[in-house]
């Protein structure tokens, strides 16, 4: 079976259109065959998109890491904020951008396993990050945000109780100089670190 993580670029192609509206902002992206929450919103995406709390974001950056389809960058660069997105799926990258594009948004849409291909630092990096990819990317991502957020960076993830989340939450103690569940709902955790 092919994961949503993987490029297999044989795989029949049905772009859909995702409308969506997070605090009043209006926006969609496309999703399609062999990208992760094919036909909408993810619900774990949905609740972090709702909890997120940010300062003024003139200037301010922003990375969206595994971004997939763009759900999260792009809001954020409806928001304002100087986004950088990444993913290692060539197809969800594509989507990101065609959705960019028409919706006049200029953020930087680029492949990069993990941090490989990302030297900036960001006030915040915001992701749904990919579980089904074992624990150990899931860590490098998670815990080498830390490598790549100013002084005062946050990061902001959702992961789902059943995956693990609470002793995420523990071993994001022994990197991070505060760890904040922020909200517990419908299993899944919102966690803020700075
Ligand atoms: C749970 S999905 C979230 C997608 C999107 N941000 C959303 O909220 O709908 C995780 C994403 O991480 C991507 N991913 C998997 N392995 C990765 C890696 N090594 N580096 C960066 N992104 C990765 C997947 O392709 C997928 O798009």
């Amino acid at each position: 079976m092919a994961h949503y993580f993987t490029n297999d670029e044989n795989l029949k192609s049905e772009i859909k259109k995702v409308d969506t509206v997070i605090h009043s902002i209006s926006y969609y992206f496309y999703t399609d065959n062999g990208v992760f929450s094919k036909n909408k919103l993810d619900v774990g995406t949905e609740l972090l998109l709702n909890t997120f709390k940010y300062t003024y974001p003139q200037e301010k950056t922003f990375l969206d890491i595994g971004c997939g389809c763009g759900a999260i960058g792009i809001y954020a660069s409806l928001l304002g904020f100087a986004v950088d997105m990444s993913d290692v799926n060539k197809r969800a990258i594509h989507l990101s951008k065609i959705a960019l594009k028409e919706q006049k948004l200029n953020s930087n849409v680029f492949l990069s396993d993990a941090y490989e291909n990302i030297d900036k630092k960001y006030d915040y990096i915001v992701s749904n990050p990919p579980i089904r990819v074992g624990k150990e990317k899931l860590y490098e991502i998670i815990m080498n945000a830390k490598d790549h957020l100013k002084e005062n960076g946050e990061l902001w993830v959702v992961v789902r109780k059943k995956q693990g989340a609470d002793s995420l939450v523990k071993d994001m103690k022994e990197v991070y100089k505060s760890v904040e569940v922020v909200l517990r709902k419908k299993g899944y955790y919102i966690i803020m670190a700075k």
